[in-house]
């Protein structure tokens, strides 16, 4: 029993510029802590990193307050386009879809692919994959995000993304879980709807190694604007930089400082082999929870110049 480690967990619903109202911030407190709650269960039955950030991907993208699944934003045409992505870090495997419509969980997609030669695909080979696989056709369109497309459209799309903190407030929606299992293994998992209105085939950091990656060291999911976390290549650069031999709240640290430097707009979760986990970001608001072994904690009003927050080893 002496090489059985204690799980962690941290999981995020977005981060963007502000979250209206006690009202809001209760609801997404409570909707992530139940996440945190029922995925850690899940380490501490023994269930792999993989699988647990599978079954956490899986329930945020069901609960229609996330961007990402069943409440993603509509694009510029008004279709739902979703991106979605795994990467386990024991074997550093990645794999995702891009871009694919009319399925209700996008991660259930990247997992098929993490036993494919052919790992990540775009909108016309997800949707074979989808075919192949019998998955049922789903639409994750709600009522809200409609009414919230149908606005901008009165606008004339004035805006330049849709807004998705909580209910139908401004920000940058996306969700993502990082886990350390009882075995030290970590994997990482991201999915979105994108960033709502954007044009067609604009592909999201949600499917590439720069907005969800992880090995043997550490793993990072992004949320943010996806072209700011392509532009710094956080996920990947903050796994590299602990791999490399900086603590992760080095790393993190110094990614953030440089993203903000460069006026970015992001924010990002992590954890690494050793059980810490550590966030930060440049957005005003990153909604994420995390589970540090003893108890559940977020950081919905967590506000510091520090740029980064962490948990201490237990
Ligand atoms: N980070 C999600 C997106 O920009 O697509």
């Amino acid at each position: 029993m002496s090489n059985i480690i204690k799980p962690k967990l941290i999981i995020h619903g977005g981060a963007g510029s502000s979250l209206k109202g006690k009202g809001g911030l209760e609801a997404v407190r409570k909707s992530l802590h139940d996440i945190v709650s029922e995925v850690y269960q899940l380490l501490l039955e023994g269930k792999s990193a993989t699988e647990a950030v599978i079954k956490g991907c899986e329930l945020l993208e069901n609960n229609p307050r996330f961007n990402a699944g069943t409440g993603s934003v509509l694009q510029s045409d008004g279709q739902i386009r979703m991106s979605a992505s795994l990467m386990d870090g024991e074997k550093q495997k990645f794999s995702g879809v891009i871009n694919v419509s009319r399925v209700k969980n996008p991660i259930h997609l990247a997992e098929k692919l993490q036993l494919e030669d052919d790992r990540v695909l775009s909108d016309y080979g997800s949707a074979e994959l989808l075919r192949e696989l019998n998955f049922p056709i789903y639409d994750p369109l709600t009522d809200l995000r409609l009414q919230e497309w149908i606005e901008e459209r009165k606008e004339n799309f004035t805006k330049k993304m849709a807004g998705v903190v909580a209910e139908s407030e401004a920000g940058r929606g996306t969700i993502g879980v990082v886990a350390l299992d009882t075995q030290g293994r970590i994997s990482a998992g991201t999915s979105t709807g994108g960033k709502g209105l954007e044009r067609i085939g604009r592909v999201s950091d949600s499917a590439m190694p720069a907005g969800n990656y992880a090995n043997a060291y550490a793993g990072v999911s992004c949320t943010g604007i996806g072209e700011d976390i392509i532009d710094e290549c956080l996920a990947a650069k903050v796994v590299i930089r602990t791999s490399d031999g900086l603590s992760l709240q080095e790393a993190m640290k110094k990614s953030i400082t440089e993203a903000l430097e460069n006026k970015r707009d992001l924010g990002a979760i992590s954890l690494d082999r050793n059980g810490n986990i550590v966030w930060g970001k440049t957005s005003e608001v990153l909604l994420a929870a995390f589970h540090d072994g003893k108890n559940i904690g977020d950081c919905l009003e967590w506000d510091n110049d520090e740029l980064i927050g962490s948990i201490d080893i237990l």
